[in-house]
């Protein structure tokens, strides 16, 4: 039978990206294979913004994320989601930036983004076009990482709209392969949802890889193709069939450059409440999730501002150990999630998935993996809470949780 163009066309470019992979010079490589050594942070676009951007927002978000604390915090990574471009290549078929949008060219945005301390990000797709209808990146990937690099680009976020019937592990090596290739280390954000189980193939292809569909700033809502975070982490948990909820579920994938993608933060968004956005944070960081800012910085409240920059909480996010963190318990009233640490520590998260405040309890007891002998620290609240005992009980708001980390102490600390 004959085979349809498109995939003649497939067969033909990554015969000619194994080629070019092969002559890459081995130090362009290595680059690559070290980067997001632990989960990629910064701010993105998308979430509050979507086309409504331009170099003046990019600009002021930068130099309020180096006045509100957020870039010494870890949020170096900022990203031109969607619409960032013209609505045509040039006649050489080069990507271009949108001129009303963008008049000052994205080589000058990348250095003052540079001169700043800043990382700068990208976004394009995988398919013929991006989701928003500009151009894509199908058959132009080892051009447009040209391109990228001679704007001084340091992260891609691919998409998969228009892909057609196209086959997402080689769409992705082809532009994974592209970059290498143009020799600027880039960070590869997969952004295909999930749909071909990224997590079993793209390890050494990106960073990071999407595991769901759109976040959306709601606790639990859901619409076609967007839903709260809650019901992403819900759906990630269940990506593995069967989960015993022992650690044998997508977390395995997940280590030092390459991380599971639960999408972009809702923090400080408008549907969420701040103990919404405190558990969200939180959990987030529990799964070794990149934190990616997806809110209007310039204009947060102290609280929020408190929240994205808790440096104790995002070292949990950020712990160098890279080991994503698992749910141990759920049921209708509380979830308890677990996330083994650098140096023997453990984070537990304790969540009230109820509709009204309850008191929550941990059995330390019936916990058989945490060291048997430590000290309890608050985090949110900052203080240490003394000896791990048999139990503790809380009062905790609807949707909010208690963030715990504990350090080893007698025996196990001297191990
Ligand atoms: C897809 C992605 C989103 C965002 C939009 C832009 O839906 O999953 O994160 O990038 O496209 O159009």
């Amino acid at each position: 039978m004959k085979k349809p163009r498109r995939n003649r066309h497939v067969v033909s470019i990554a015969a000619a990206a194994a080629v070019v992979s092969c002559v890459v010079p081995l130090a362009h490589a290595q680059k690559f294979t070290e980067l997001a050594q632990t989960p990629p942070m910064g701010w993105n676009t998308w979430n509050t913004f979507a086309s409504n951007i331009n170099e003046a927002l990019i600009r002021e978000t930068a130099d309020v994320m180096i006045a509100n604390g957020m870039r010494d915090a870890g949020y170096v990574y900022i990203v031109l989601d969607d619409t960032w471009s013209a609505m045509e290549r040039d006649a050489q078929g080069n990507l271009v930036a949108h001129p009303e949008k963008f008049p000052s060219g994205m080589k000058a945005l990348g250095d003052y983004l540079h001169e700043r301390g800043f990382k700068f990000g990208i976004y394009n797709c995988a398919g013929t076009k991006t989701c928003a209808g500009y151009p894509g990146g199908w058959g132009h990937e080892f051009q447009d990482a040209r391109t990228y690099a001679s704007w001084g680009v340091d992260y891609l976020k691919y998409d998969w709209c228009f892909s057609g019937t196209a086959n997402a592990p080689d769409a992705y090596r082809r532009m994974s392969a592209a970059i290498r290739a143009a020799g600027r280390p880039v960070v590869l954000s997969i952004c295909e949802w999930g749909q071909s189980k990224p997590w079993e193939w793209a390890g050494d292809v990106g960073h990071l890889w999407r595991t769901t569909g759109d976040i959306t700033d709601c606790y639990d809502c859901q619409q076609r193709w967007e839903r709260g975070w809650k019901v992403i982490l819900d759906l990630q948990v269940s990506q593995v069939q069967p989960h015993t909820g022992q650690n044998d579920g997508i977390e395995k994938y997940a280590g030092p450059g390459r991380w599971n993608d639960p999408d972009m933060l809702e923090v400080g968004n408008a549907g969420l409440t701040f103990e919404e956005s405190r558990a969200h944070f939180s959990l987030w960081c529990m799964i070794a999730a990149p934190l990616m800012a997806g809110n209007d910085v310039r204009h947060m409240s102290p609280e929020i501002t408190a929240l994205l920059t808790n440096r104790e909480v995002i070292a949990i996010d950020q712990d160098r150990l890279g080991k994503q963190g698992w749910r141990y318990h759920a049921s209708s009233t509380k979830e308890i999630w677990v996330r083994e640490l650098d140096g023997g520590d453990w984070a537990v998260c304790l969540l009230n998935v109820g509709a009204a405040p309850a008191d929550l309890t941990i059995h330390w007891d019936h916990m058989w993996f945490l060291p048997k002998e430590a000290k309890v620290r608050d985090v949110w609240a900052g203080k240490d809470l003394g000896a791990k005992g048999h139990e503790l009980t809380r009062k905790v708001a609807s949707h909010d949780v208690v963030l715990l980390r504990l350090t080893p102490t007698g025996a196990a600390a001297a191990k």
